[in-house]
This record gives structure tokens, sequence and C-alpha cells, in this order.
């Protein structure tokens, strides 16, 4: 797959979302992303009956890339149940935001944009380095 090629990474994004469990807000989310060395990386959304223990998609995909061999995010992009593209919520933005390579691309709604256009004035890794001891 080619580094942008997000047609594929939507339709990789739609199958995960069949796999949603999404009982109590009846909103399944798909997500799908590249890796640097070219793995596609998906994930789904996993609600519970203690509403705010629920796992994003994002939640579950970032669970896949290390469990898969980790490294960095190339590409990402996530849909709603009408295969739609949609927009990470604040939260997912800081896990992505953790694993974004420095040529991250995101779909989004509006078009794509790197993690800047979605997290900008991040909070990350390099900030905790940044404190005296
Ligand atoms: N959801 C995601 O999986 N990712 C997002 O970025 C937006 C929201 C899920 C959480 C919840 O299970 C459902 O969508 C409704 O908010």
């Amino acid at each position: 797959m080619a580094q942008t090629d997000f047609a594929a990474l939507t339709q990789a994004a739609r199958e995960a979302m069949q796999r949603a469990y999404a009982p109590y807000s009846g909103y399944p989310v798909g997500a799908a992303a590249l890796t640097e060395d070219g793995r596609v990386i998906t994930g789904c959304n996993v609600e519970n009956a203690s509403y705010g223990v629920g796992l994003c998609a994002e939640c579950t995909l970032v669970g896949q890339l290390q469990l898969t061999g980790g490294g960095k995010l190339t590409a990402f992009t996530c849909v709603n149940a009408d295969g739609e593209t949609i927009t990470p919520c604040g939260r997912c933005r800081q896990l992505l935001n953790e694993f974004a390579a420095e040529e991250f691309r995101i779909l989004t709604p509006r078009g794509i944009t790197g993690i800047d256009g979605i997290l900008p004035e991040a909070f990350g890794p390099s900030d905790l380095q940044e404190v005296s001891a």
C-alpha cells in the first residue's frame, strides 16, 4: 500500500468497524493505520456496561500496534457505521500523537493533514525530558 493510499486504509477501517462492540452508544467505529514498516493495523471500539470504561477504536489500534511489532504510524483514518470518515476524539488525538511518525498524515472529513492539524501545541514525550532534576 502506498503511504497515502487512503482509499485502501478507509476500506480496512470499514472492515474493522464491522467488529466493533458498541451496544450502548450504537455508534460503531473502525480505525486503520499504516506503520513505518508497511503494516496495516486496525482497531474498533469496545464498549462496556460501565460506560466510562469503553475503549475507542484508537485504543485498540495502538494495542495492535504494539502487539504486532511496535513502531510509529505514518497514516491513519477512522470511520463511523456509514463508512464515513470521522475525526478522532480529543483523548485519541493524544494517543495518536504518542505514536505519530514525522511524516504522519491523517484523513479527516476536511481532508488530509498532519498531527499538528488535529492536535496543535501537543504535549508529548519530549516535554517529559525538559524539566531539570
Ligand atoms: N469513538 C471512537 O471509537 N473513536 C473516536 O475517536 C470517537 C468516538 C467511539 C467511543 C464510543 O464507543 C462511541 O464512539 C460513541 O462515542
